[in-house]
């Protein structure tokens, strides 16, 4: 168990073209289900993109607001069609693509006050972060490679409008899935445990 948490990568290579059987993909979730989640709200919602063309449409409407902030930071001209092509590339391409949701209506508890709120928002999104993880650790362990992009934050009004999402449900993250062609990885540094850890 130990060799296996330390040995799952983030991977960011080329996928084999071998599709992955949705069967498969619905006994990940099924894993993923089993992730702690505060009040047992179970918050998280995955949106597997099974149609191609509505996933390039996707990909490319959030290129443009890629290129955007791009532009802001003042990269060259270059530089940002390079990084944008390469978003594009990734989400259009990966063997499955996987739009993970949250859902805090009528999963987290309602308060009056804005401190017990803003606790409540963080849980729910600690939680979603949960099912993510036991997704991508699931998958893993079924031989498969994931990794986590956090686009859909900066484009989900575009991630709603495009996958037609109910209102509800808010966009936190994509997960490519497929099976490697080049592993493993080198593992990118860890913190010492001694910059993280304190005993008191
Ligand atoms: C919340 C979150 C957001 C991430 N967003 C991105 C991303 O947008 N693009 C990317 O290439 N990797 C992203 N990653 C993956 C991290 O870069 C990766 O987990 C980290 O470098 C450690 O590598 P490892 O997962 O192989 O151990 C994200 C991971 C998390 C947890």
């Amino acid at each position: 168990m130990l060799e296996f948490l330390t040995s799952r990568r983030s991977y960011k290579r080329a996928f084999a073209e071998r599709p992955v059987d949705l069967s498969l993909i619905k006994k990940i979730v099924e894993s993923a289900r089993w992730a702690p989640s505060a009040h047992n709200s179970q918050p998280w919602r995955f949106i597997v993109m099974l149609d191609k063309e509505r996933r390039q449409v996707l990909a490319r409407e959030m290129g443009i607001l890629f290129k955007d902030d791009l532009v802001k930071d003042a990269l060259s001209p270059s530089q940002v069609e390079a990084r944008v092509k390469r978003s594009v590339d990734v989400f259009s391409s990966a063997p499955v693509l996987v739009l993970v949701c949250g859902e805090m209506a009528g999963t987290m508890d309602n308060y009056p006050d804005s401190h017990r709120r803003d606790a409540e928002s963080t849980m729910f999104i600690q939680s979603v972060a949960n099912g993510i993880c036991y997704f991508m650790l699931t998958a893993h362990a079924y031989g498969l490679a994931t990794s986590w992009y956090c686009a859909p934050l900066f484009a989900k009004t575009t991630v709603r409008e495009v996958l037609h999402l109910p209102p509800t449900w808010e966009p936190q993250a994509f997960v490519t899935l497929g099976y490697p062609t080049d592993f493993p990885i080198r593992p990118p540094k860890r913190l010492p445990v001694e910059a993280i850890l304190k005993f008191q």
